[in-house]
């Protein structure tokens, strides 16, 4: 796959530059603070290096889902706050378009930094809308998309403005389309993918792209008892979906076959009276959940059989949790998979999301691989679908 250009390419003097910088900080916020810095974090290194090249920037995001309104507690402040501790003053204007935001563009000077308001204040960021994107363009000389994480969504921040100025993915984009590419193109193998999370629906295009790469799939997560159920296994009051996503999860069985990949389900379960950090806990065999049981986790033998096929693998790619790993009692199955990836001497990479929280939260971040900050952006790339903010940009 062609990569694209990135910022230290040559073909640009960044010198008096006045970049216009897409980052994705959609971090999430609770009463008004920021609870995971991480994808602030990951944005400094093309915003450092920008600025000592002698660029001016115009750092823009979006936040949220305003839905084109202005919605006051997602205003970027919080954002704008943290940057300026981290990296050097930050003006952040009212706006993310205007004559005041154009005026402030046109003016930049090297080592300078405004951050434009909330992009999604305005519907045109969403709808792709020329328009809004020519406005965006006005006043600055370049472009740089930083936004992994926004880049399968087609908006005018992502798509329309990188075909009006001269543009460059920065480090951390490229970083991750180099990672999660390096997945579709060759990966070494035995490839095993572990997935978990809720639903099988949702992640249906993802496992069918999977079991055709893969040489092994460990499924755990609530999404493993809508496969029970498709079985005719009793799941208990387990979270599990209807006999439509059922009936689905029994034909990835019969394709898993077909392809010559092993789908595996777990063989234990760890099942809870009720969910809560004080419940009583046993473990079943995943064929025998007991009427009114929660599973809340994969089981020691589930995890030991998935631990023994990561150690055995040259290149691992986990997205989603074992079970619901933000309750202590119900987090020893995730952090099974993760120290394995940790240990592990492969390549290894975590589709953000739920799993990179449960990375972070074990406190393993380091030792993997790559961790992506997209968790959307990274399953519809892993599909093997092209992401429109990647494809917008230059290729070297
Ligand atoms: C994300 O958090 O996955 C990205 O920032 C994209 O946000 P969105 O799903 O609201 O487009």
């Amino acid at each position: 796959m062609a990569r694209p250009l990135r910022v230290d390419d040559a073909g640009v003097d960044w010198r008096g530059a006045r970049v216009l910088v897409r980052c994705d900080l959609n971090v999430p916020l609770e009463g008004g603070r920021i609870a995971d810095h991480a994808r602030i974090r990951a944005s400094l290194p093309t915003l450092r290096y920008l600025l000592k090249q002698g660029a001016g920037l115009g750092v823009c995001s979006h936040l949220g889902r305003p839905k084109g309104e202005v919605v006051p507690e997602l205003s970027l402040a919080p954002v704008a706050e943290w940057l300026a501790r981290e990296l050097r003053p930050v003006d952040l204007l009212d706006e993310s378009v205007g004559p005041e935001v154009r005026a402030r563009a046109q003016a930049l000077r090297p080592g300078e930094v405004v951050m434009l308001e909330n992009l999604r204040f305005h519907a045109g960021e969403e709808q792709n809308d020329p328009g809004f994107a020519d406005q965006l363009a006005a006043g600055f000389s370049h472009y740089v998309d930083d936004a992994f994480g926004a880049a399968h969504r087609a908006h005018a921040s992502t798509e329309a403005v990188a075909r009006r100025l001269p543009a460059r993915a920065g480090f951390l984009l490229a970083r991750e389309v180099e990672a999660i590419g390096g997945l579709l193109a060759e990966p070494a193998s035995p490839f095993v993918a572990v997935l978990g999370g809720a639903k099988v629906s949702d992640k249906l295009p993802l496992i069918g792209s999977l079991l055709s790469r893969c040489d092994r799939v460990l499924v755990g997560g609530a999404m493993m008892f809508t496969f029970l159920a498709g079985l005719g296994d009793p799941v208990g009051d387990s979270r599990h979906e209807g006999p439509e996503a059922q009936g689905r999860a029994r034909r990835l069985l019969e394709e898993a076959g077909r392809l010559n990949c092993t789908l595996q389900l777990p063989v234990d379960v760890l099942v809870a009276d009720r969910f809560a950090e004080d419940a009583r806990l046993a473990v079943y065999g995943s064929d025998s959940i007991p009427d009114g049981g929660i599973g809340v986790d994969i089981g020691p033998r589930s995890s030991a059989s998935f631990r023994e096929a990561i150690e055995g693998a040259s290149t691992v790619f986990w997205n989603g949790p074992m079970g619901a790993f933000e309750t202590a009692p119900f987090a020893a199955g995730t952090r099974v998979v993760a120290e394995a990836m940790a240990d592990a001497d492969a390549v290894t990479v975590v589709g953000g999301g739920d799993s990179g929280a449960a990375v972070a939260q074990f406190g393993l971040t380091d030792r993997f691989t790559h961790v992506s900050t997209g968790g959307g952006a990274a399953l519809e790339m892993l599909e093997g679908r092209m992401l429109p903010g990647v494809a917008a940009l230059p290729v070297a």
